[in-house]
């Protein structure tokens, strides 16, 4: 564990399995169907990247890149398409794959846009679903785990940009975002 983070709240081993029970459940929902999953960049990659292997449907892979945080810690509210889709997403089974779900601003804003697109249908897959931050009602057909509302980091969770990398996901020390 490295320093900055507090306590680790799941280990690779947790986050691992879990991965594998939630493709398989793709794998099982979308039979005969070719899914498109849709990973939001930049949060989502490393979830994207192990979830497709645990995925034994034929299915496609694209990324979005929108953002709502910046640096600070607080959502504004405010999300921006940073990079649209390569491709058309028009009568497709669509999954957006999300690395967490908090306020949910970037998940219904993305789900109006998508929706806009005329697909065949949508669903959300997230690792981790924060309800006790939750601004805007949504549904979750695919969830990891709920976790409380604690400043996570790792497997794709950032704070300023940095611990993306960490193989787990960890509570990062309050020190090293408060400026005292
Ligand atoms: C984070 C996270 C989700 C979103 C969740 O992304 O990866 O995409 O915020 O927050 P919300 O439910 O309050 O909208 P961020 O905007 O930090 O970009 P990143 O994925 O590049 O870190
Ligand atoms: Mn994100
Ligand atoms: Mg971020």
């Amino acid at each position: 564990m490295i320093r900055d983070v507090q306590e680790i709240l799941l280990s690779k081993e947790q986050i691992q399995e879990r991965v594998k029970e939630l493709g398989e459940q793709i794998t099982k929902e979308y039979a005969g169907k070719e899914p498109m999953l849709i990973g939001v960049l930049k949060g989502s990659v490393p979830f994207m990247a192990d979830l497709i292997k645990e995925i034994s449907v034929p299915c496609t892979i694209d990324f979005m890149a929108v953002s709502s945080y910046g640096a600070s810690t607080q959502s504004s509210g405010i999300v921006r398409i940073l990079k649209d889709l390569d491709s058309n997403i028009k009568n497709k089974d669509i999954i957006i794959v999300e690395d967490i779900i908090d306020t949910g601003y970037t998940l219904k804003y993305l789900i109006e846009n998508l929706m806009s697109r005329k697909p065949a249908s949508i669903k959300v897959c997230c690792l981790l679903d924060k309800p006790d931050r939750r601004k805007v009602a949504l549904d979750i057909n695919y969830r990891g785990f709920t976790i409380p509302d604690a400043f996570v980091v790792g497997y794709g969770l950032d704070y300023a940009e940095k611990y993306r990398n960490l193989p787990y996901i960890g509570i990062l020390k309050r020190e090293v975002y408060q400026t005292p």
